[in-house]
């Protein structure tokens, strides 16, 4: 596990930015594990403008998702189809056909979530998955006491996620209990693994990822074991570090 602590957020991105196109001029056609949420955000305008400035180019990238809520249609505002769409795939030249997100609104989730664990094994595995922690160690949605060997297949959110996702969804609206996500073995799995991780209240969640023991209570721990993970912090993140 290699730990890189940058001064700044915007560092942060421009370091995980910068080994996606490194990735990509030596291979056109990678395969991409993304993530959703606020951390790969400022990365993904970063990716945007490297295409914007033709130095990299998507057409032959196929990208995978960690996740997606169960019951939430692609079209949906808080949905990781919609994110997606609208916080990179819209900029940039991919193959919507060479994008995959799990469908939560599946009729039948625990068959999609086979499905999905499957087409990235058919697709050649993934070469780099981009990751972001949750305050309580999540990789995904493997939230804690998710076996370190698990594939792909529904979750139930904790509360102190469901908490965190709150401010997302309107008052009264359905808000999701469950994901279909990748496992912590499938992310394991990922030739390479880069986890992005910015602020003050991830300190602790990333305390407990490289210094803890590797255990299921604090999912991203597995990481300790990977043959090829990056940790990129800003110095927030890296504060309760020894
Ligand atoms: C997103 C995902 C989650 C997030 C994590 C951090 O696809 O799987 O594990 O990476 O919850 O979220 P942010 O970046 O919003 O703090």
């Amino acid at each position: 596990m290699e730990v890189i602590i940058l001064p700044t957020a915007k560092q942060v991105a421009c370091y995980g930015a910068d080994v996606c196109e490194s990735l990509i001029k030596t291979k056109p056609a990678a395969v991409l594990g993304l993530a959703t949420g606020s951390t790969p955000l400022a990365l993904y305008k970063e990716l945007i403008k490297y295409y914007q400035q033709q130095h990299i180019s998507f057409s032959q990238i196929t990208t995978f998702n960690l996740d997606e809520y169960v019951g939430v249609s692609a079209s949906h505002s808080q949905s990781y189809h919609y994110y997606m769409k609208t916080q990179l795939f819209d900029f940039i030249d991919i193959d919507p056909g060479n994008t995959h997100i799990p469908h939560g609104d599946a009729v039948d989730v625990q068959q999609e979530a086979i499905r999905y664990e499957q087409l990235i094994h058919e697709k050649g595995g993934i070469d780099l998955q981009l990751l972001g922690i949750g305050r309580n160690g999540h990789i995904g949605f493997n939230e804690p006491t998710s076996s370190l060997n698990s594939i792909t297949r529904v979750k139930a959110l904790t509360n102190a996620t469901k908490a965190d996702n709150q401010r997302f969804f309107g008052l009264g609206e359905y808000q999701p209990t469950h994901a279909i996500t990748m496992g912590i073995k499938t992310i394991m799995q990922a030739r390479q693994v880069l986890l992005l991780a910015t602020g003050t209240n991830k300190a602790q969640a990333v305390k407990a990822m490289i210094e803890g023991p590797v255990c299921a209570m604090c999912p991203a721990s597995c990481l300790q074991l990977h043959q090829y993970a990056t940790i990129v912090l800003d110095q927030q993140a890296a504060s309760e570090l020894i």
